[in-house]
C-alpha cells in the first residue's frame, strides 16, 4: 500500500468523527434547553405547562407534546417564545424575548428541547 492511499480513508474517518461530533453538540443545547424551561426564575414554564419530565405543573397552558408534529418550522415556536400576545393579544404567556426574560440564545435552547417532546 502507498502513502497516497490513506488520504481518501483519513477524509472519510474525519467524515466520521464530524458526524459523531454533531449530535453531542444538539444534545447540550436540549439539555440546556430543559434546564431553563423548568427553571423557575427563567422560563419557569412549568408554571403553566405540563411538560414531560418536570415537576408540579400548572394547566393554564396546554399540555407541551408532539411539539414537532403541531410546529414542524422551528421559527413558530420561537416566535411563540418570543412574543406568544404577537398571536394572541389576550394571552398569559409572558413574552419572554420582547420583555428580555429570556436571550435570543436561550430561546434557540428551549425550541431545541421543545421539539423532543
Ligand atoms: C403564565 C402562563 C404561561 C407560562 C409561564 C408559559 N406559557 Fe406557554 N402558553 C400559555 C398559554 C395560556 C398558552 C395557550 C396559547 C395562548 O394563550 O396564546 C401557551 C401556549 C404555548 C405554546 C403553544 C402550544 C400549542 O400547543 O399550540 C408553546 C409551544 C408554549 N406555550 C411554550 C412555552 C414555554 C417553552 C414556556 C417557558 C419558556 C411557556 N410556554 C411559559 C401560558 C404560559
Amino acid at each position: 500500500m502507498t502513502a497516497l492511499s490513506w488520504k481518501p480513508l483519513l477524509f472519510m474517518l474525519a467524515i466520521v468523527a464530524g458526524l459523531a461530533a454533531s449530535p453531542a453538540l444538539a444534545q447540550s443545547t436540549v439539555t440546556d434547553g430543559q434546564k431553563l424551561a423548568f427553571d423557575r426564575g427563567k422560563g419557569n414554564c412549568l408554571t403553566c405547562h405540563v411538560i414531560k419530565g418536570g415537576d408540579l405543573p400548572g394547566t393554564i397552558g396546554p399540555e407541551l407534546k408532539d411539539i414537532k408534529a403541531k410546529y414542524p418550522d422551528r421559527n413558530d415556536l420561537v416566535a411563540i417564545l418570543f412574543d406568544e400576545t404577537k398571536r394572541n393579544p389576550q394571552s398569559m404567556m409572558p413574552p419572554f424575548g420582547r420583555n428580555r426574560i429570556l436571550t435570543e440564545q436561550e430561546i434557540s435552547a428551549i425550541v431545541d428541547f421543545l421539539q423532543t417532546l
